[in-house]
């Protein structure tokens, strides 16, 4: 396997790799969201987001965590290069959604790392997921690593905020604001217990 910078033709087809991932989990996402809906009138989706890391941010984050740039070496230690995130309405459609997918035959669940039940310092919540899925290609089969979030309306209108401000304040965000950022999460799982009570 050649270096990363060295062929930008083999880069391309790396990266071509994880969007057919995408495509392949968006598909299973919107599949499972038709058909719940039909089944019970009701669609625990409200939105799904997909992204692919690019170029730049990959070789950044290899520098990183001084991986080797070669395309095992980023294939092995960067598993957030294909990226879905599932905004659900409610907690329990969070965890429902989650075992829909996560028991598919084609579905391998590498780690999960459950920021719901066990939220960061800061507040984050979302239930975090690595998983793997095949890609079929004329060449055979290729298993890809894509990172998976599923989160409620509450908590992404909180990440989404707290990432801006992390960013406008380049890391060194002012304790006033980190207060905050604090309340404002509690205040988002109290909505999400409320909304999941009046739901
Ligand atoms: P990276 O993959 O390098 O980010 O490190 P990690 O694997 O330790 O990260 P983790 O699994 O904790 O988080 C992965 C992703 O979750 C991030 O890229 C963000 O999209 C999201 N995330 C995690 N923590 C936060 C947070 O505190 N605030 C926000 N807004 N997003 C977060
Ligand atoms: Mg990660």
């Amino acid at each position: 396997m050649g270096a990363l910078a060295a062929s930008s033709h083999e880069f391309n087809r790396f990266l071509m790799l994880y969007k057919f991932a995408i495509d392949e989990i968006t598909t299973k996402i919107n599949i499972l969201r038709e058909e719940f809906a039909l089944a019970h009138d009701y669609n625990p989706i409200e939105h799904v987001v997909a992204r692919l890391k690019s170029p730049a941010s990959i070789v950044d984050k290899a520098h990183r965590r001084s991986c080797d740039l070669t395309f095992d070496a980023v294939r092995e230690s960067i598993h957030d290069i294909a990226g879905v995130r599932v905004t659900c309405s409610f907690v329990t459609d969070v965890y429902t959604l989650f075992e829909m997918f996560s028991s598919q035959d084609d579905v391998t669940i590498i780690e999960v790392e459950d920021y719901i039940a066990t939220p960061k310092p800061n507040g984050y919540q979302s239930l975090h997921a690595t998983v793997q899925v095949p890609v079929f290609l004329s060449s055979g089969a290729e298993h890809v690593l894509v990172e998976m979030q599923f989160r409620t309306i509450a908590m992404d209108f909180w990440a989404s905020l707290e990432h801006k401000i992390y960013y406008k304040y380049d890391r060194e965000v002012p304790e006033a604001l980190l207060r905050g950022l604090s309340d404002a999460a509690e205040q988002a799982d109290q909505l999400d217990t409320t909304m999941e009570w009046l739901h």
